[in-house]
């Protein structure tokens, strides 16, 4: 009988390590960075800044990275943002300030992601941009920009973020809405800075202001869409008690633990504390049954790294689960709506993507079947999670993905049971 017990720590949060390298990049100073995530994805932001002429120490597990911000100079003639759609997006906000050309491209994956939702709004502001299509490679050339006011029709960070840093290195102003807020790290570690942002009405803005970004120093906090995988496997099991500690809770990522609570499994939250501006607790987990839901469009933006393991937890409900308007999945490292779908239908649940909704039927059967990954870091451990129930038998087609953003997913998820 699978019980759960001990404690796990999740790696650094994925998007606020972004983030922070980026800012600490642009500061005038050395930045002490801690807690960063030391996956693929956040190597691919530290390759690119180095390209750029920045010195950024080594990124290895339990290591304090130090940044030099210094100005960017071209160093290489193509950035390569390896399969991280964040460091592409944030880097191209930042990349139309400076008054030179830059080439970025990435691995087939991400030169299939969206682009336009960003260059865009870039080229308003009065960034060059060449671009084949709506995708890496692109060459974008900055310069002297103009002030943006802007309303995006996705409730996307990394649009909002970009184009925040966009006015940053530019030293414009920029008023971002959104049709549902989606997370807040950057307003947050800019406010954090002490530079010009505010929220009026839900429209986000950034006034420059004539102050450098000043050097600084962050702990950043565990992943919570990283410990939402351990969270599922506790929640899953058939006894015990699994504490997740060092989480960030910030409100407008955690969807995943207000979904759950409506599904049945109340997560409690303790030891509550602030690092650097986010929301830090641990999270104490125990099993529970479980129940469909209907989860809103507006939730989405709050959980939407989450949907591949909450579907995998709906198909353990009694009853139906709906996603609403989660076309977006289309366009994350793979299609998730569709893998999703067809991976729980692989190993024996009834799941469909009908139009932009994802529908999942619950069901008590053992999972068994072989999962398609598509090389996608959040498929491979969702599934993963899938795997540890009683009877299951699920065939992962590769496990070598989640190094995107949990290098040591496969040793956490075991010391869960052990
Ligand atoms: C992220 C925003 C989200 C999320 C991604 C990280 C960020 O993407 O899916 O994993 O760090 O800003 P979108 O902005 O495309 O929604």
């Amino acid at each position: 009988m699978p019980r759960v017990g001990g404690v796990v720590r999740p790696p650094g949060d994925k998007s606020i390590s972004h983030r922070v390298l980026m800012l600490a990049a642009l500061a005038r100073g050395t930045s002490e960075l801690t807690g960063l995530l030391t996956g693929a994805d956040v190597k691919s932001s530290a390759r690119v800044l180095r390209q750029l002429g920045v010195d950024v120490s080594v990124i290895r597990a339990g290591a304090r990275v130090q940044v030099i911000g210094k100005r960017l100079t071209p160093h290489a003639a193509r950035l390569h943002c390896g399969n991280s759609g964040t460091t592409a997006r944030l880097m191209l906000g930042i990349l139309a300030g400076q008054k030179f050309a830059a080439t970025l491209t990435g691995d087939a994956s991400l030169r299939r992601r969206p682009m336009r939702r960003v260059t865009e709004p870039l080229k308003q502001m009065g960034a060059e941009i060449q671009e084949k299509g709506d995708g890496l490679p692109l060459t974008i050339r900055g310069g002297k920009l103009r002030g943006l006011t802007y309303t995006s029709p996705v409730a996307s960070a990394q649009v909002k973020s970009a184009l925040l840093f966009a006015g940053l290195t530019g030293g414009v102003p920029v008023t971002i809405r959104e049709p549902y807020r989606s997370r807040d790290h950057t307003e947050r570690l800019l406010a954090h800075l002490g530079l010009g942002i505010h929220e009026r009405n839900g429209a986000i803005s950034y006034q420059p202001s004539a102050t450098n970004i000043p050097s600084f120093e962050v702990s950043v906090p565990g992943d919570i869409s990283s410990a939402a995988f351990m969270v599922a496997a506790a929640v899953l099991a058939e006894g015990g008690e699994l504490l997740v500690e060092n989480v960030g809770v910030n409100p407008t990522r955690t969807g995943f633990l207000a979904v759950l609570e409506r599904m049945g499994a109340h997560v409690d939250r303790v030891n509550l504390r602030d690092e650097g501006g986010e929301p830090v607790a641990d999270l104490v987990v125990r099993p529970a049954g479980l129940k469909g839901t209907e989860v809103s469009a507006a939730e989405i933006p709050t959980l939407v790294d989450e949907v591949p393991v909450l579907a995998v937890l709906a198909s353990r409900a009694v009853g139906e689960t709906v996603f609403r308007e989660v076309g977006e999945l289309r366009v994350k490292e793979s299609n998730r709506l569709e893998l999703v779908a067809a991976n729980l239908r692989a190993v024996g649940t009834r799941a469909e993507a009908r139009g932009n909704d994802l529908h999942v039927e619950g069901s008590d059967a053992p999972p068994r079947g072989r999962v398609e990954t598509a090389s996608d870091h959040r498929l491979a451990m969702a599934f993963a999670v899938h795997g540890t129930l009683a009877g299951a038998d699920v065939r992962l087609s590769e496990k070598r993905s989640v190094a995107i953003s949990y290098p040591n997913f496969f040793r956490d998820l075991k010391a869960c049971f052990a």
